[in-house]
C-alpha cells in the first residue's frame, strides 16, 4: 500500500454519543424534540433570541457537566495524530470541545464552539462557560445586548472552508465518523477527497446519506471501531 501522508478526519455527533451527548438526526435526536427553524437559525435568534439562547444555554450547561468526557474514539483520534508524521487535519462540525479534551491538536470547528460567545457589535470572541443572555456584555467592547453562542446556524457560512478544501485537495486518505451525511458543505468533503485521489472510508453506526461514495466503511459504535481502526492503519 501507498505511503499516506496527509490526512484528514471529519467527525460528527455520532462521535460524542457515548460520551452522553445527543446526536441530532436518530430517533433520540435534537432535531426530533425540536425545530431546527426556532432554534439554529439568524430569524430565530432576531425573532425569539431567549428562546435560542435558553436552546444553547441548556447544551452548555450539560457539555460542562460532570459526567461528559472524551470517548476512545477521541482519545484514539488524538493518540494517532500525536504519533503520525505527517499532515494531519481535524475537521469536526460538532461545537462540543470532546477533541480538545482528548488531546487533539490541528483542528477546525466548522460549526463553531458551544464553549464561546461572539459579540455582534465587534465580532469579537471569547470564552463562556455560563449561560448567556439579552444583559451580558462584551469583554472586548464593553457593549451589552449583542453576545450570542460562536456557531453556526443554518443559512451561515461554517468557519475556515478555504483551509478545509486546500487540506482535502491535499489528502491521500479520507475518514468520515458519526456523520450521517446530511448536512453540506461537509457532506461533499467526501467527494472533494476523491477527486484529489484520496482513499475514502467511514467508520459510522450505520450507513451514512453518503456511504455509496466510500471506497470503505466500518459500521458500529465510534468508541470501538474507532480505536480499532486506527490502530490497525497502516501509513506505510
Ligand atoms: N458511533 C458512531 N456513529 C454513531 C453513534 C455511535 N455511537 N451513534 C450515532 N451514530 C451515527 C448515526 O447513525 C448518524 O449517522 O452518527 C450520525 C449522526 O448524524 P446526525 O445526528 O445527523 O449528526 P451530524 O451528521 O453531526 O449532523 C450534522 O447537523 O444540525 C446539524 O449543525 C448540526 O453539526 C450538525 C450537523
Amino acid at each position: 500500500m501507498a505511503e499516506t501522508r496527509s490526512i484528514v478526519v471529519l467527525t460528527g455527533a455520532g462521535i460524542s454519543r457515548e460520551s452522553g451527548l445527543h446526536t441530532f438526526r436518530d430517533a433520540d435526536g435534537i432535531w426530533a424534540t425540536v425545530k431546527v427553524e426556532e432554534v439554529a437559525t439568524p430569524e430565530a435568534f432576531a425573532r425569539d433570541p431567549v428562546r435560542v439562547q435558553e436552546f444553547y444555554n441548556a447544551r452548555r450547561r450539560g457539555l460542562v457537566g460532570a459526567d461528559v468526557a472524551p470517548n476512545p474514539a477521541h482519545l484514539a483520534l488524538a493518540e494517532f495524530e500525536a504519533g503520525f508524521a505527517g499532515d494531519f487535519l481535524l475537521v469536526t462540525q460538532n461545537i462540543d470541545d470532546l477533541h480538545e479534551r482528548a488531546g487533539s491538536r490541528n483542528m477546525i470547528h466548522m460549526h463553531g464552539e458551544l464553549l464561546k460567545a461572539r459579540c455582534g457589535f465587534c465580532g469579537n470572541t471569547a470564552g463562556w462557560r455560563n449561560d448567556l443572555g439579552a444583559g451580558d456584555v462584551c469583554p472586548a467592547c464593553g457593549k451589552a445586548g449583542g453576545m450570542r453562542p460562536h456557531v453556526v446556524w443554518f443559512g451561515e457560512m461554517p468557519f475556515e472552508m478555504d483551509r478545509i478544501y486546500a487540506a482535502l485537495e491535499e489528502c491521500d486518505l479520507f475518514v468520515s465518523i458519526g456523520t450521517s451525511g446530511n448536512v453540506y458543505p461537509a457532506a461533499g468533503f467526501v467527494q472533494a477527497a476523491r477527486m484529489a485521489g484520496a482513499r475514502t472510508v467511514e467508520l459510522n453506526l450505520e450507513p451514512s446519506e453518503g456511504a455509496t461514495l466510500f471506497e470503505e466503511a466500518i459500521y458500529g459504535p465510534a468508541g470501538t471501531v474507532v480505536p480499532d481502526w486506527f490502530a490497525a492503519l497502516d501509513t506505510g
